[in-house]
């Protein structure tokens, strides 16, 4: 690859870098992949350890839905933790953690396997069983990754709600997802105030009837509403004889669910998708420790929250597949002050840091002399997640943070994908703002609206033309939304949602979403789920949302609302709505801005044309009028 002269402004490898990466011939690798990608996944899997070996790499008999492994048996929590049991791992550090008040916690591999039988056996002994769903919502702490743990180790299917949605947010994955058991925090850090999750839960759980038992995990300290008969304290369990330190691993089918994770889609309500313990398993593996070019002496932090796939992929699993340390910081980059994470580089020593455009240009505003206090010298890698990241962030991010000497893995995926998908390794030679090429054994291809690939630097629909084995396999509950969403528009193709352009020497750019999805500081919500918050308040009739260019958060939600008649405009009242979308769904869900309006634009079917509003609140000419209503 560094020999191929590429074009447009490229940042290559240092040698150091190129003479210490684990993996050097990263274009044989693709190239020997691309010839046969059952057999590199195959190679991968091969790394891991099976209880029974599959019978049969790729199943497409009954594509879409793909099947990976099949016949193998197999389970991910023991491959995280028991499998380094027998091995120099079992004493290294697993996960680090600081709190946002500065607290620290650490678990071995030894110690984080010891808690999650323990914890594996409370849930059994509450009647989890292999297939149950459990639903956990916390903020950033370690019970979290335990309790995941846990469930997988049991075979049961985890649902992790982040920490930063509210009632209505928990109250439909609760009810959706049918979990009997909640495991929450009675609250979390954010910014030196606590956010009341037990509070907020109890609201939700008001309106969800599937939940029996709740086990509180005690974060804050702060009084909470303990329901006798249903709500239990964690740390009491936890001392019960029945959390013993014996628990047998429910050795799982290759397909068996792993996890759920909801994720906002085109139309609707939030979907439910659906990973599996097998190919889950391979892709975050080996993604991580070929990206990521893991070494045993590294620590490696992921800022971003275990509730979405993010920290379950990069957070959790990845890293712990791998034997490698992963840190966890509970709190806010910018709190108390704008060092706090340099902070925590410096403290801890840490060489890989993955985090979000969003958090870069963030730090950006605070200016240079924040990092520059502070020793960053341990970093080696750094890593971008979440949304195409600017080239004025990534060059700060390049220069101020990683010294110029830390090459950037800008690694584009998606919930549905479970791994990283465009992604370059250490050696690959980078041009900010793209993610470089696919990863070994992938095929993906930018095509128009007939499906026939576009040209050169041309803008098109983003496809993935041959399944991988982290691919969500399904939509839980829904399999015909699964086929209609990314399988039908072009036949036999996943489509992504996102457009993007393929340059002359075949590395990928993404633009951006190119349904009702909106990115806000790198978080997926969609335009629908915001619009139902707002019209669930009583004096609205009919909103629309939809995202407008924003220079830290990379979009920002604007809304449109008409009231019920007789309901008088004023700006309290667009401040109530606002509040009522931070109680209802989550303050990452807030409208920036709020316009009442006497109609909307829609379609003769009576579909609100969202592009019109962005174009009208853009200043630009709607293209496509014709199909108004008015
Ligand atoms: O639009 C793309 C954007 O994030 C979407 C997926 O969001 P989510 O499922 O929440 O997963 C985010 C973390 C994997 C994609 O459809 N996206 C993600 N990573 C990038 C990106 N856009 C550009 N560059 C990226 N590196």
């Amino acid at each position: 690859m560094g020999k191929q002269k590429l074009t447009g402004e490229i940042f290559y490898p240092s040698s150091d870098i190129m003479l210490r990466a684990r993996v050097n011939d990263w274009d044989e690798i693709r190239a020997k992949a691309e010839v046969n990608p059952e057999e590199f996944w195959a190679k991968e899997a091969g790394e891991l350890h099976w209880f029974e070996p599959w019978t049969k790499i790729l199943d497409e008999s009954k594509k879409p839905f793909y099947q990976w492994f099949v016949g193998g048996k197999t389970n991910i929590a023991y491959n995280c933790l028991d499998r380094h049991m027998n091995t120099a791992h079992r004493n290294k550090l697993a996960l680090l953690w600081e709190g946002e008040k500065g607290e620290f916690r650490s678990f071995s591999y030894f110690a984080l396997r010891r808690e999650t039988c323990k914890f594996a056996n409370v849930l059994r002994s509450l009647g989890v069983q292999k297939g149950d769903r459990v639903t956990l919502y916390m903020g950033r702490i370690p019970e979290l990754v335990i309790g995941m743990l846990a469930c997988a180790r049991i075979g049961a299917v985890h649902s992790v709600v982040y920490g930063g949605f509210t009632v209505e947010a928990l109250h439909e994955r609760l009810e959706d997802s049918h979990s009997k058991i909640l495991i929450v925090a009675d609250g979390s850090y954010q910014r030196g105030k606590i956010v009341p999750l037990k509070a907020i839960a109890d609201e939700a759980l008001q309106r969800a009837a599937s939940v029996e038992s709740v086990l509180v995990v005690k974060r804050t300290g702060e009084p909470v509403n303990m329901e006798p008969g249903r709500d239990m304290w964690f740390h009491e369990l936890m001392t019960l004889p029945i959390a013993s330190t014996q628990c047998t691993i429910e050795k799982v089918d290759a397909e068996d669910p792993l996890f759920l994770l909801y994720t906002s889609g085109t139309t609707g309500k939030p979907k439910a998708i659906l990973h599996t313990h097998g190919g889950y398993m391979v892709g975050t593996y080996s993604t991580f420790k070929y990206v990521f070019d893991i070494r045993e002496e590294d620590r490696y932090w992921c800022a971003a929250d275990p509730g979405w796939i993010t920290g379950h992929s990069y957070i959790v699993y990845g890293p712990l597949l791998n034997g490698a340390t992963s840190f966890m910081y509970e709190g806010a980059p910018t709190y108390p002050f704008p060092n706090r994470w340099w902070q925590m580089i410096e403290r801890y020593g840490l060489n890989i840091l993955y985090t979000a455009p969003t958090a870069i240009r963030g730090l950006m505003r605070f200016g240079e002399a924040w990092p520059n206090r502070h020793d960053l010298s341990s970093l080696r890698l750094l890593g971008s997640v979440g949304e195409p990241i600017n080239p004025e962030a990534w060059k700060w991010y390049h220069r101020v943070i990683g010294k110029g000497r830390c090459p950037i893995m800008d690694t584009w995926w998606q919930t549905e994908t479970g791994m990283f998908m465009i992604t370059p390794t250490p050696v690959v030679p980078l041009k900010p703002g793209s993610g470089t090429r696919p990863f070994p054994g992938l095929k993906m291809d930018i095509v128009n609206e007939e499906g026939k690939p576009v040209g050169i630097n041309e803008e098109g629909f983003l496809v993935i033309t041959t399944p991988w084995p982290a691919m969500m396999r399904t939509i839980y509950k829904d399999p015909e939304r699964y086929v209609n969403q990314y399988w039908t528009k072009f036949p036999g193709v996943y489509l992504t949602g996102d457009s993007a352009k393929r340059d002359e020497d075949g590395y990928y750019w993404v633009i951006g979403r190119v349904d009702d999805v909106i990115k806000v500081s790198g978080y997926r919500l969609g335009t629908a789920e915001i619009e139902s918050a707002l019209g669930s308040h009583p004096a609205v009739a009919e909103a629309a949302a939809i995202g407008l260019p924003h220079e830290v958060k990379g979009n920002a939600i604007y809304s449109y609302v008409i009231l019920k008649t007789g309901i008088e405009k004023s700006d309290k009242l667009i401040e109530e709505l606002r509040q009522h979308v931070s109680h209802e769904m989550g303050p990452i869900a807030k409208p920036e801005h709020i316009e009442f309006v006497d109609s909307l634009p829609k379609t003769r079917s009576g579909k609100i044309m969202r592009r019109v509003l962005k174009a009208r609140a853009l200043g630009q000419e709607p293209k496509d009028i014709m199909t108004l209503e008015e």
